[in-house]
């Protein structure tokens, strides 16, 4: 059949269907690495689970950065009472009555808002998810949602979340960085700005409700993150999947208290090449709905990012030319599967 492309404050009540609809089938046309599993088949491996109090976390992050592009953190810091308070806010506002939910619908040009995945737009399937996406302070958005004697709270664990990932992704970025031995001398528009007012964020809460054909539908298509780093917590419903070209889809299975960081794009290009920008996607489920917060985390719209100079001397020349982030998501809004080969250097 034709896809429907739904108006992005259209999202149907999905969560009471019985069957999955056309539009919502995914098949290997719609995305060719749906399937995609090494043959022979590989032994079964996980990302790293790495504890940032061990004395060589910097080196097993950067190894993690090299061979998969994505790893695990326990003992990151940030308090446990946190990420429940944040899974609590995401887990309500998603139960909310679609009604509600789409009072504060993203509109056709902003950012912030209840809406289909971000993504949505370069796939002709819809995707089994909903999202809803925070860019500074989200009380004019929550307002929609709930009565006042519940917005100074909300505020509060959304404002609270957001200062401990900005701390801690700049942790995991010098730390990744050291392994490579780049120092903050080398990164001057970081260094200049210690205080990290060179970096901005959004926050990304998505919802998987249960499906019922999970094995046909697909709840955020393979994609990799166009930030420096991404900081995922995740419910206790695995769904998370990352690709290697050597494994083929790997799930990210659920660990109690710990954090899933994702290296974007533009930490690959900022490496030049040695960081991995990570493939990765989200399956559903038939029995358990599944929540996410991903933290996404770049720099200011005025800073060029290229690839480091000590990192570009020992091969010769830089793999990337200098973008914004603004002109790399401009780039990767028309060639979506290609953005980083687009702005490699042609020698
Ligand atoms: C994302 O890629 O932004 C979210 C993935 C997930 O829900 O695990
Ligand atoms: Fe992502």
């Amino acid at each position: 059949g034709h896809p429907i492309h739904l108006p992005h404050s259209h999202q149907p009540d999905f969560t009471s269907l019985s069957e999955l609809p056309d539009s919502y089938t995914w098949t290997p046309k719609d995305d060719p690495l749906l399937d995609a599993a090494p043959s022979p088949p590989a032994a079964s491996e996980n990302i790293p689970l790495i504890d940032l109090n061990h004395p060589d976390a910097a080196n097993q992050i950067g190894s993690a950065c090299r061979t998969w592009g994505a790893f695990q953190i326990a003992n990151h810091g940030v308090p446990l009472e946190l990420l429940q308070g944040i899974e609590f806010l995401t887990g309500s506002l998603f139960q909310l009555p679609v009604q509600r939910k789409l009072k504060a619908a993203r509109s056709e040009t902003g950012f912030s808002g209840y809406g289909v995945a971000r993504i949505s737009s370069f796939f002709n399937k819809q995707m089994w998810s909903e999202g809803f996406t925070i860019t500074g302070s989200p009380l004019n958005d929550f307002r929609k949602l709930w009565p006042q004697h519940h917005l100074n709270n909300y505020c509060d664990i959304v404002e609270e979340y957001e200062e401990q990932m900005q701390k801690l992704a700049s942790k995991l970025m010098w730390l990744s960085l050291t392994s490579l031995g780049v120092s903050e001398e080398d990164i001057k528009w970081a260094s200049a700005n210690p205080d990290l007012n060179w970096a901005q964020s959004a926050l990304q809460l998505n919802h998987y409700p249960v499906c019922p054909e999970p094995d046909r539908a697909m709840g955020l298509a393979a994609h990799t993150d166009s930030t420096l780093l991404t900081i995922l917590h995740q419910n206790n419903t695995a769904g998370l999947q990352v690709f290697r070209d050597d494994l083929g889809w790997v799930t990210v299975p659920p660990v109690p208290d710990s954090l899933v960081v994702n290296v974007g794009d533009l930490f690959h290009i900022l490496s030049n090449g040695l960081f991995k920008s990570v493939l990765h996607r989200a399956r559903v489920n038939q029995t358990r709905s599944r929540l996410s917060v991903a933290f996404l985390w770049g720099p200011q719209s005025d800073i060029k990012i290229s690839p480091v100079p000590k990192l570009v001397s020992p091969v010769g020349s830089p793999l990337y030319r200098s973008v914004t982030w603004t002109e790399y998501l401009r780039t990767k809004a028309t060639h979506f599967n290609e953005a980083l080969s687009m702005i490699k250097n042609d020698i």
